[in-house]
């Protein structure tokens, strides 16, 4: 601990013992290495918050040694070894924090240690492969990706986050600052985590020194980490517990599947599934691995549908667990603009249609279809999804419910076309312009149809929340705006004719 000023090495030494006995105290505790005591030491009066819900999890209580003889479908490691110096010691500050250092571009010099703060799915990785493998085939590792390589999604991200002003009667969109952007798109799809030099703080342990990091704070799906990898695990799996209870509970998906654009959970919530979560969950076993369909829960929640292993009550395998997600997905119902098969990469900034545009379906639904999964992908995810629901209902009522999903599908697809004709017809008669489709009144209606009513009525029908999808946010708005729309574009041909009508002055 050379590096550290004195002052601090006074408090370690009063600090070493109370936190010596703390440790000691319980009993169910994996032992700590040396690194890991050293880091709870002192952080134990730094961030007591951190330190005890690190205690809670079960990273401080089982080594991975102990957590790998567990029978296969019980075991919540999915290394099949894990490196020598990390296997019969607690998962601690150190192992975590210090692991990878040479690949981190975040890595300080802390006390005697090479310690780096974004702890990313590549660290996890070592003893959680299978997860980290299967979440770079997930859209959400794409996230930001998806968002910042896509030209037609820039415009859009200028058009909500740039800051307008007024001149005469027309208006301006400065490009986004970065921090509006972080605080924005970026919350959830993943920042860009850069390093910008260091910095000495002055902090309760003396004065110490620390990378400046750009980008920070963020836990983003996609985010992109100073190790080179994507995304992040706490998004879900929020740090230091790592509970599992916590992501198998709806909020966690919540946090950003509720917008009027992506309404999984609000439609879930008004559901019978949402219901009987949030009436009869204090009942349920939500930490068992693996997940008794039946005994351990009796309704599903997001990651009883999308995630989770699930048995029956003899032990036999219902559904894998998948990180990876979209293997129960045959189509992606987020309209973009229309629903439309899943795309065969996570990585959407690849796709181009036949307007050159990076996007699944032109804007009159031509599919760019070497882009997308085919029928018999398809039939294969779906058939993945209902082994889900057939172990709770019958196939008819399972099959019923598919039969509305896609009929749903099919309806609001009609139904985004007939406004995007609308707005074709504003952008060919020259009174509202195409560079950017997303800046104008009418073009704005035209969004809100395909992103708010279409994928709203979806998402009631695919999470069985008719509510949402009908008066509140789906049939209804998706019939007025294509009438207001008519309307506005009516009222603009009349203001221009009326205008050219006016006379000039010689
Ligand atoms: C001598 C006391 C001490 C020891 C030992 C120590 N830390 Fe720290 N650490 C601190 C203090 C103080 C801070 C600054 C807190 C602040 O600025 O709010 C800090 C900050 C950090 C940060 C956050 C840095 C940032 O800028 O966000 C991480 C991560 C961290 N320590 C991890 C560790 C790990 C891992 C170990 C063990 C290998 C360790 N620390 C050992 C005192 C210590
Ligand atoms: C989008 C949310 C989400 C993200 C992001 C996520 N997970 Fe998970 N994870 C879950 C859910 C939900 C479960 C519960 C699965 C179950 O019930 O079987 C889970 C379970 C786990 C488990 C427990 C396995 C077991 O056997 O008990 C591990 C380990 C895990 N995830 C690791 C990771 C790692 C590593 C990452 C990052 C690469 C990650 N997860 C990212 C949602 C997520
Ligand atoms: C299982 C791995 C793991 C362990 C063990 C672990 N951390 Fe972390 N830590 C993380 C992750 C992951 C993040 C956040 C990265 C993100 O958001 O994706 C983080 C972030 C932090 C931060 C910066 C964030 C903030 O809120 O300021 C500090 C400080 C920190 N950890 C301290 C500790 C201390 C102290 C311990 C030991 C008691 C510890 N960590 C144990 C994985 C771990
Ligand atoms: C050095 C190995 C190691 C690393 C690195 C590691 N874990 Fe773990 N993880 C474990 C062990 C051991 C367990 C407990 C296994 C058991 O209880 O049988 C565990 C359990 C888990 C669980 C299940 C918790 C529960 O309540 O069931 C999750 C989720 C998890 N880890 C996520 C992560 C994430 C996210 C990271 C990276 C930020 C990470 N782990 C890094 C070894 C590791
Ligand atoms: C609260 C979290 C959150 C915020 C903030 C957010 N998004 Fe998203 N975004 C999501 C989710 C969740 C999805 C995926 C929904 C789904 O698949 O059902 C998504 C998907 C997308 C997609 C589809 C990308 C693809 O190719 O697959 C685009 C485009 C998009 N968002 C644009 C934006 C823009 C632009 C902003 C900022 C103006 C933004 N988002 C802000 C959560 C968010
Ligand atoms: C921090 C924000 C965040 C959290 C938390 C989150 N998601 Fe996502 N999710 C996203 C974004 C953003 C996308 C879309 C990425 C894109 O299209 O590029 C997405 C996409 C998805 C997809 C499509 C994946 C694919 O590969 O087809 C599913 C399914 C999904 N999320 C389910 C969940 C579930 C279930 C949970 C909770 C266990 C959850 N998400 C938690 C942000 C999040
Ligand atoms: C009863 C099972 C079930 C539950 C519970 C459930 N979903 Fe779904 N989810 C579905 C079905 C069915 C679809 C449509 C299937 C498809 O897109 O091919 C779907 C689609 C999605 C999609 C769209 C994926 C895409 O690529 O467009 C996301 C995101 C999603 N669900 C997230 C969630 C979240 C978040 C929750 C919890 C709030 C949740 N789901 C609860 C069954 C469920
Ligand atoms: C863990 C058991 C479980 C699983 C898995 C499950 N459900 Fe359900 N589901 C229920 C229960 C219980 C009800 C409430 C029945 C009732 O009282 O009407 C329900 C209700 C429904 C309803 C009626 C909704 C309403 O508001 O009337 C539909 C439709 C439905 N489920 C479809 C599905 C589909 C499709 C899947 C798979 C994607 C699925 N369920 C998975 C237990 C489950």
């Amino acid at each position: 601990m050379k590096n550290f000023p004195t002052k601090l090495l006074a408090i370690l030494v009063w600090l070493a013992p109370i936190c010596g006995a703390g440790l000691a105290a319980a009993a169910e505790e994996a032992p700590l290495s040396s690194a890991s005591d050293d880091c709870i030491a002192c952080h134990a009066s730094v961030h007591p918050g951190i330190v005890a819900d690190w205690k809670r999890s079960r990273h401080s209580r089982v080594t991975p040694a102990q957590a790998l003889k567990k029978p296969k479908l019980q075991r919540r490691i999915s290394a099949s070894n894990v490196p020598e110096n990390l296997a019969n010691v607690a998962v601690g500050c150190a192992e975590c924090h210090t692991m990878r250092a040479e690949s981190h571009k975040d890595t300080f010099e802390h006390g005697d240690r090479k310690v780096h703060i974004v702890v990313s799915p590549a660290d996890c990785a070592t003893c959680h492969s299978e997860e980290a493998s299967q979440f770079e085939n997930n859209l959400m590792s794409f996230a930001r990706k998806n968002l910042a390589q896509n030209k037609l999604y820039e415009t859009l991200i200028k058009s909500v986050n740039g800051v307008r002003s007024l001149h005469g009667m027309k208006t301006s969109i400065s490009d986004p600052d970065p921090e509006t952007n972080a605080d924005s798109c970026y919350h959830c799809h993943g920042t860009e985590v850069l390093v910008k030099g260091k910095v000495t703080r002055d902090t309760q342990a003396g004065e110490m020194e620390f990378p400046i990091l750009e980008g920070w704070p963020n836990s983003g799906v996609g985010r992109f980490n100073p190790d080179g990898s994507k995304g992040s695990c706490s998004a879900c799996h929020s740090r230091h517990q790592f509970a599992i209870q916590v992501a198998r509970q709806p909020y966690t998906c919540s946090q950003c599947h509720k917008g009027p654009d992506v309404p999984a959970y609000p439609a879930f919530d008004v559901s019978k599934h949402g219901n009987l979560t949030a009436s009869l969950k204090g009942e349920w076993k939500l930490t068992d691995v693996p997940w008794t369909v039946g005994k351990d829960f009796s309704a599903p929640t997001c990651a009883v549908c999308h995630v989770s292993l699930l048995v029956d009550s003899e032990g036999e395998i219902v559904a894998k667990r998948t990180h990876q997600m979209s293997d129960r997905l045959p189509w992606r119902i987020l309209g973009l603009i229309y629903a439309h098969p899943h795309p065969k990469s996570p990585d959407t900034s690849i796709i181009v249609n036949k307007d050159g545009i990076q996007l699944p379906t032109t804007f009159t639904n031509e599919r760019a279809s070497q882009y997308l999964i085919d029928q018999a992908e398809m039939t294969k995810r779906r058939e993945t999804l209902h082994k889900v629901c057939i172990s709770c209902h019958s196939s008819e009522w399972v099959n019923g419910h598919w039969r509305r999903l896609e009929n749903a599908i099919e309806t609001t697809n009609q139904m985004t076309l007939t406004a995007t004709k609308i707005a074709l017809q504003a952008w060919e008669k020259g009174v509202a312009q195409r560079d950017n489709p997303f800046d104008e009144a009418i073009e704005k209606q035209w969004v809100q149809q395909w992103l708010f009513y279409a994928n709203s009525t979806r998402f009631a029908s695919a999470m069985m929340g008719a509510d949402f999808g009908v008066f509140a946010h789906g049939r209804w708005h998706m019939a007025k705006n294509i009438q207001e729309m008519l309307d506005k574009l009516k009222a603009l041909l009349i203001l221009r004719r009326a205008a050219e009508d006016l006379p000039t002055k010689k």
